[in-house]
């Protein structure tokens, strides 16, 4: 018997949604032993533009996509999920205030996390892509009591494999020869990608590249990187924050090659990052899930920018408080 697995993805009929599912369903995410059933979780008024990408999904033919079901009801959707991606979100629109933003992303998350809840996989998996994505996850975690918190993360692997593509420009190698590259905190502009234990081909990247290039190219490039591609393409980053999520979610459940990766993960009080808090660390696949890369040395220069980054997350978290959103 081949292995199954259901994936359910939310906001499958947007952009993001369209670069993923293709390479969920041609083998990408799972490995080309496990079979796939598709689940597409839209809106309303999404459901028929989500119904014609799975006509497309038929037309590939893909030996290892086993059914499509496309359906604007969560507990539907989560129904026996081993794997989520939680795409879909509410984005900014003009004049909206930070607090609305939450508050409107706390009424798609907390729903969701209560139906993954009762509904998924014991073992489920959940990625949580969509923005605010550390403070959307700490949402839908808080509303799954019953789902251990290390199953729920936040998307941060584009912001490594930025990092990682830099790096490898700037010194001319491959980015598979990068190792102990880390990103800390948020998926937001306070983010910090930290090359302290970073290699290239076994030698320390800190004694290769001036720390002039750290401080004002390499850092703020990966962490306004998203608005860089804004501005050249005239829309949100979606083939690479799609390939980010395979890549994240491959090495969670089969393991990757590096020493670790960058992921938001439910916070274990490591690092002085405050306990609860969906934060980005070094982490790596251990049995059945995540494990925060333990004893790193963290300089000084690191520190106060792992502290600016974590601030920002504690204010979000004080605010969906606030709003009601969690307990
Ligand atoms: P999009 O606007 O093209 O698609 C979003 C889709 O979600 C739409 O089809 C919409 O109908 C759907 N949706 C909205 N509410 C929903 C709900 N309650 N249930 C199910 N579906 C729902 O957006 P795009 O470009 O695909 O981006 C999706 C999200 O990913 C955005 O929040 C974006 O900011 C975020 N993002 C995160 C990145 C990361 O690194 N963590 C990188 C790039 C984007």
């Amino acid at each position: 018997e081949p292995q199954k697995s259901t994936v359910t993805i939310t906001g499958a009929a947007g952009q993001i949604g369209y670069a993923l599912l293709f390479r969920i369903a041609s083998g990408a995410m799972l490995g080309p032993t496990t079979r796939v059933r598709l689940r597409l979780l839209e809106i309303p008024a999404a459901v028929h533009a989500a119904e014609g990408t799975a006509l497309e999904l038929d037309d590939c033919a893909f030996p290892l996509l086993d059914s499509i079901d496309v359906t604007d009801r969560a507990e539907e959707a989560f129904d026996g999920a081993d794997v989520a991606l939680l795409v879909g979100a509410r984005p900014r629109a003009a004049g909206m205030e930070r607090a609305d933003l939450l508050a409107a992303n706390g009424s798609i998350f907390g729903p969701q996390g209560r139906a993954i809840n009762d509904h998924a996989a014991d073992d489920i998996r959940v990625l949580v892509v969509g923005n605010p994505a550390n403070t959307n996850a700490l949402i839908a975690a808080a509303h799954a009591p019953d789902v251990p918190a290390e199953r729920f993360t936040a998307m941060t692997r584009l912001d490594h494999n930025r990092g990682l593509a830099q790096l490898a420009a700037k010194l001319g190698c491959r980015t598979s020869e990068i190792d102990g590259l880390t990103i800390w905190g948020n998926h937001s502009a306070t983010q910090y990608p930290d090359i302290t234990h970073a290699t290239a081909g076994g030698q320390p990247i800190a004694s290769l590249v001036e720390q002039e290039w750290v401080e004002q190219e390499f850092i703020p490039r990966v962490a306004r990187r998203g608005t860089e591609i804004i501005e050249a393409r005239g829309a949100s980053s979606a083939a690479s924050a799609a390939s980010a999520a395979i890549d994240q979610v491959h090495d969670w459940v089969l393991g990757g090659d590096a020493s670790w990766t960058s992921a938001g993960v439910v916070s274990d009080g490591s690092y002085g990052v405050p306990k609860g808090l969906v934060s980005s660390f070094p982490v790596r696949s251990i049995e059945g899930g995540w494990e925060i890369v333990p004893g790193l040395e963290v300089p000084e220069f690191s520190k106060v920018r792992i502290e600016a980054s974590v601030k920002e997350l504690e204010q979000e978290r004080e605010s969906v408080r606030t709003l009601g959103l969690i307990g």
